[in-house]
C-alpha cells in the first residue's frame, strides 16, 4: 500500500512536493479551532495498516504542538503501520543548557514530548551545537539531515566567486561543509550576544579575499540580528554586499527590515519553513532518506 503523507500548516506544500517524490498519497485532515481556542481534528483519509507520515515545520511550535498530538495519535488510534513524524524545522533546540538557574532546558523536553507520538522523527539540520547527537534527545529513533548538498548547489549554480562567511564559530559546521561542496573558501567570525536584539561581531580573518561575493551562511534567521551585524562588518570592512543563506528562514519580528537595513543584496533560505525566499527545495533529500530508511 501506498505511504499516506498528511500535513499541518504551514507545510502543505511541501508535504505535496515529498508525496510527489515517495509517490505516495497526501492525506487530507480537516482542523478547526474552536471559539474558546480548543482545536478539532478530523482525518478524512483512511489510515488502517498504512504508514503514514506527518508534515510539521514548527516555527512558532507552540500553537501546533496540540494539533500535531491529535493527528498522530488518531493516525495510531486508526491503524496506523508506522507513523513517521517529519519536521523540517525542529523547534526549541537552541535553549540547550540551563543559561540561568531555574531556566527550563528546552531541548530535552520538547524532544521528549516529540518522542511521544510517532514511531519515529526525520528533520533537517537541529541546531545541535552543545548535543553530540539527535540520538542523545530522542527517546525514538531521529535522524538529522543535512541541506548543505542543496545549499552549496545553490551556491555553486547562483553565485560567481563565492566566499563563504559564517557569523560565529557554532556556523562553523554548517559553513564549512556548504564551502567544501561548493569548492568555495569560507572565513567565521566572532560572535558576542548581550541580549535577544544585540549582538556584536568581530572579523578574526582580516586577509580575507574582498573581491569575492561574500555569501552570509547560517542555520537559522531568527531575529536576524547575526546576519545583519555580520552584513554590516563585512561592509565597514569594504567587502561586497553580502547575499544571506540559510537553512531555516524564521524571520521573526522586524527581521527582514534588519537585513535591508544592513544592505543584504540577496536572501535565500531552504523549504523547511516556508516563505517568499524558500527557494532550495530539500525535499528530494529527505525522499530519498526515508526511502531508504529503517
Ligand atoms: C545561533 O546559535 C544560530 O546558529 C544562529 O546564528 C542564530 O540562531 C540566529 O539568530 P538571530 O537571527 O536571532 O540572530
Amino acid at each position: 500500500m501506498r505511504p499516506l503523507v498528511f500535513a499541518l500548516p504551514p507545510s502543505e506544500r511541501f508535504a505535496d512536493a515529498l508525496a510527489g517524490k515517495l509517490d505516495a498519497e497526501r492525506g487530507k485532515i480537516e482542523l478547526h479551532r474552536f471559539p474558546d481556542g480548543e482545536t478539532s481534528l478530523r482525518l478524512l483519509t483512511d489510515c488502517q495498516e498504512r504508514e503514514v507520515i506527518v508534515v510539521a515545520t514548527l516555527i512558532d511550535p507552540d500553537p501546533k504542538l496540540l494539533p500535531l498530538a491529535l493527528l498522530t495519535q488518531t493516525a495510531r488510534e486508526l491503524g496506523a503501520a508506522r507513523v513517521r513524524l517529519v519536521t523540517p524545522y525542529l523547534a526549541y533546540m537552541r535553549q540547550d543548557k540551563r543559561f540561568r538557574p531555574g531556566e527550563a532546558v528546552s531541548n530535552r523536553i520538547f524532544a521528549r514530548m516529540l518522542s511521544e507520538l510517532a514511531d519515529e522523527l526525520w528533520t533537517f539540520d537541529a541546531h545541535l551545537h552543545r548535543v553530540a547527537s539527535i540520538d542523545d534527545l530522542f527517546d525514538i529513533p531521529a535522524h538529522n539531515l543535512h541541506a548543505a548538498p542543496a545549499l552549496s548547489d545553490w551556491i555553486a549554480n547562483n553565485i560567481d566567486r563565492p566566499l563563504l562567511v559564517g557569523p560565529d564559530e557554532e556556523s562553523q559546521q554548517w559553513v564549512q561543509d556548504v564551502a567544501e561542496r561548493a569548492g568555495a573558501p569560507f572565513t567565521v567570525l566572532r560572535k558576542e550576544r548581550h541580549g535577544d536584539y544585540d549582538v556584536r561581531i568581530t572579523l578574526a580573518d582580516p586577509n580575507v579575499d574582498r573581491t569575492r561575493q561574500p555569501v552570509l551562511v547560517d542555520d537559522i534567521i531568527s531575529t536576524a540580528r547575526t546576519m545583519a551585524e555580520t552584513a554590516n562588518i563585512l561592509q565597514s570592512l569594504g567587502l561586497r554586499a553580502p547575499v544571506a543563506v540559510a537553512v531555516h528562514g524564521l524571520f521573526a519580528g522586524d527581521a527582514l527590515h534588519a537585513l535591508r537595513k544592513a544592505g543584504v543584496n540577496r536572501i535565500v533560505t531552504s523549504n523547511t519553513v516556508p516563505g517568499p525566499f524558500a527557494e532550495i527545495d530539500v525535499t528530494p533529500m529527505l525522499a530519498e532518506a526515508l526511502d531508504a530508511g529503517p
